[in-house]
């Protein structure tokens, strides 16, 4: 049995955790949209068309934004084709997923699943085959009141009151070869600048983010940050991220330890945005939006008929190696949210989601569900420095990973403490001793844990083993704690004041 020492102090905050870190996104892919959120004719469509079911379990996590709607298709799409009547709208060639798309969803249809989701819009504009002008007019189309020609025609399509959309991304993945439109960091840090500055005229309470890299092993990846941000800086708030891992070569001790990697990313685009801040002598502080991250590679090399609508791509089945990296994934999150206020686990539905459904059918919960639902429900609070000692180990590509990752969220309002740790040693139990000196009175009342099954375990639409196991804890106060984490796990250990 290995041990960790665990400190955590009402003094020693990082910050107070933006729910928002706890988004997701729908792009117009494969199955995420159509027999995804929207689906009329399924048994269980409400009479807009929207699975009540998928709903149901959105709502269960408490999802507080969702990007849309793309990602790689935005950097295409015309937004004119996806509102007014449906029957009117145009079948296009999608060149992102070489798709069809329908059109038969758009941004009404989006904002009013929004309501329903209980989450709010993070709109993206297309800066691929499109500018400034066009994104503009969106802004106009969803934020204005009226009696202008596209608020009035928002209006004409049934939508009286302006949807008032705070959040907006500028483009996708600008620095990528496969992105529509693709640009130089130059050409790209002008073009959102005159984009965000109309957009910004049109309406001056929204916030835009700025595309950063599509991942820290991009050639570019650094000094795309550095440059677009340097012709931009004043008129965005966000620099974005994005980052998936994977477990192609069946290492999985290494898959475990690449959240190592996150950490580092994030704290390398923190240097960028505040070198820039500080060139420019600027007060305006830069945060970060971490809005497309997960696990991702079940699905790689899928075949699917091309142009076809809403095939099944992207369909990664999560197993349970997978939840764990997407548990340590979100502790890297909590631990830096001091900079990242936005974060989205890419995607909601179907498409490397955690929630998979069949056409006409039912709908399920991945295994990465879990730790996402546990952070998104104990994560919401003050993020505390949680001072960890604990054993070490070296993997094929870092070193010094500990044997447990942890961070602690004290909720002062219901004072509640939720210490989400990760065991990944694959053998031994790690003995975790809480020094609560600081928490007078709180106990510990409830642990819940994901533990005990065979790394390649997965949840399917007829069986569900992966899920977590709640276990009553003691309900004494002790200034220091002992809990105990199982070999490969994620748990959530819940204390309140008595
Ligand atoms: O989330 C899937 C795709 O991954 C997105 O369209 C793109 O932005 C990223 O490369």
């Amino acid at each position: 049995m290995k041990q960790s020492k665990i400190t955590i102090s009402k003094d020693y905050r990082i910050a107070k955790v933006d729910p928002r870190i706890f988004g997701s996104f729908i792009e117009h892919l494969g199955r995420a949209v159509y027999g995804g959120i929207y689906e009329p004719g399924h048994p269980d469509a409400d009479e807009e068309g929207f699975r009540r079911d998928v709903l149901a379990l959105i709502r269960e996590i408490d999802v507080p934004i969702v990007r849309y709607p793309g990602g790689n298709f935005v950097s295409g799409y015309r937004w004119e084709d996806g509102v007014g009547p449906i029957e009117a709208r145009p079948r296009r060639l999608e060149l992102a997923w070489a798709t069809t798309e329908s059109n038969r969803f758009g941004t009404n249809e989006f904002m009013r699943w929004c309501k329903k989701a209980n989450t709010e819009a993070m709109m993206a504009v297309n800066l691929g085959t499109r500018g400034a002008d066009d994104a503009r007019n969106l802004v106009e189309y969803c934020n204005h009141p009226g009696g202008t020609y596209y608020s009035d025609l928002r209006r004409s399509h049934g939508v009286e009151q302006p949807h008032g959309i705070k959040l907006w991304c500028l483009g996708n993945e600008m620095d990528g070869d496969w992105q529509m439109g693709h640009k130089t960091a130059a050409e790209y840090g002008r073009a959102a600048n005159e984009a965000a500055k109309l957009m910004k005229w049109v309406d001056p309470s929204i916030e835009t983010v700025l595309c950063g890299s599509s991942s820290s092993h991009m050639a570019t990846f650094g000094e795309w940050e550095a440059t677009s941000l340097d012709l931009c800086y004043d008129k965005v708030d966000y620099v974005s991220l994005h980052r998936y891992f994977d477990c192609s070569d069946g290492d999985v001790k290494n898959f475990l330890a690449k959240t190592l990697d996150l950490d580092n990313y994030i704290k390398t685009v923190v240097c960028v945005c505040d070198y820039i801040k500080g060139k420019r002598h600027s007060k305006h502080k830069i945060h970060l939006s971490l809005d497309e991250w997960n696990v991702w590679y079940h699905s790689h090399g899928a075949a699917f008929e091309k142009w076809s609508e809403a095939p099944h791509i992207l369909e990664d089945v999560y197993d349970f190696a997978d939840a764990l990296v997407v548990g340590l994934m979100l502790i890297t999150l909590l631990k830096n949210c001091d900079r990242v206020k936005v974060a989205c686990l890419a995607q909601l539905v179907n498409v490397i989601a955690p929630i998979m459904t069949e056409n006409g059918g039912k709908a399920w919960a991945q295994t990465i569900f879990y730790p996402y639902l546990h952070a998104s429900r104990y994560g919401r609070g003050i993020a505390l420095q949680t001072l960890l000692e604990t054993t070490k180990h070296d993997t094929k590509d870092f070193t010094d990973v500990g044997d447990v990752d942890a961070l602690a969220v004290w909720n002062e309002a219901d004072e509640t403490v939720t210490l989400f740790a990760v065991n990944r040693d694959f053998e031994e139990e790690n003995r975790v001793s809480l020094n609560l000196k600081d928490f007078p009175g709180y106990v510990p009342f409830e642990h819940i844990s994901l533990a005990g099954f065979d790394l390649a375990a997965v949840n399917t639409k007829d069986s569900a083993p992966v899920k977590p196991k709640t276990s009553p804890l003691s309900g004494t106060y002790s200034p220091v704690q002992e809990f105990a984490l199982a070999p490969l796990s994620w748990n959530v250990i819940r204390l309140k004041k008595i």
